[in-house]
C-alpha cells in the first residue's frame, strides 16, 4: 500500500484539503499532510477553506497543522507538494540515500495546471478545490 503525504506551506489550506479529499475518495489508504513552515503548528485548517470544502462534502475540521520533517521520507512512499517552492523545501530535507518519490499533486490532474494556487492569498477557495479534487481523482486512479 502506498503511504501518501500532502505538503504545502502552512498546512492549513491546500494540503489538508488534499488529505481530506483523498481520505474521502480512498478511505483504505494511509495518508497525512504537513507544512514546510512552522507558522501554524497545531492549528485547524483555515476556516474559509474548511467551509468551502464542507460545501462539497469534504470534512477536515479534525485535522491539525504540523511541520514537514526528514523522517517523513521514511514514513511515506509518495510525497506530493502543491507548488515548486514546496518541492524545493521538501528536497532540501531529503536524507542521503532516500529514494522516496516527491512530485507535484497537479502531476495527477487533467487540467494542465502546474501548481495549486495558494487560496490563503488568492481567497479563491473554489479554484483550489477544483484543482485539488481533479488531481486527487487522478491520484486515486493511479494508485488503484
Ligand atoms: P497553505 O496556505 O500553504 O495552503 O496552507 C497558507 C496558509 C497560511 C500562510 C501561507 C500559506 N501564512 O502565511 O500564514
Amino acid at each position: 500500500m502506498t503511504r501518501v503525504l500532502f505538503v504545502c506551506l502552512g498546512n492549513i489550506c491546500r494540503s489538508p484539503t488534499a488529505e481530506a479529499a483523498f481520505r474521502a475518495a480512498a478511505p483504505q489508504m494511509l495518508c497525512d499532510s504537513a507544512g514546510t513552515s512552522d507558522w501554524h503548528l497545531g492549528d485547524p485548517p483555515y476556516t474559509p477553506m474548511q467551509n468551502a470544502a464542507k460545501a462539497r462534502g469534504i470534512s477536515m475540521n479534525d485535522l491539525r497543522a504540523r511541520q514537514f520533517n526528514p523522517q517523513d521520507f521514511e514514513a511515506f512512499d509518495l510525497i506530493l507538494g502543491m507548488d515548486d517552492e514546496n518541492i524545493t523545501k521538501i528536497e532540501a530535507l531529503r536524507p542521503e540515500g532516500s529514494e522516496t518519490q516527491v512530485k507535484l499533486l497537479t502531476d495527477y490532474g487533467t487540467r494542465g495546471e502546474t501548481h495549486v494556487p495558494d487560496p490563503y492569498y488568492t481567497q479563491d477557495f473554489e479554484e483550489c478545490l477544483d484543482i485539488v479534487e481533479d488531481a486527487i481523482a487522478g491520484l486515486v486512479k493511479a494508485l488503484a
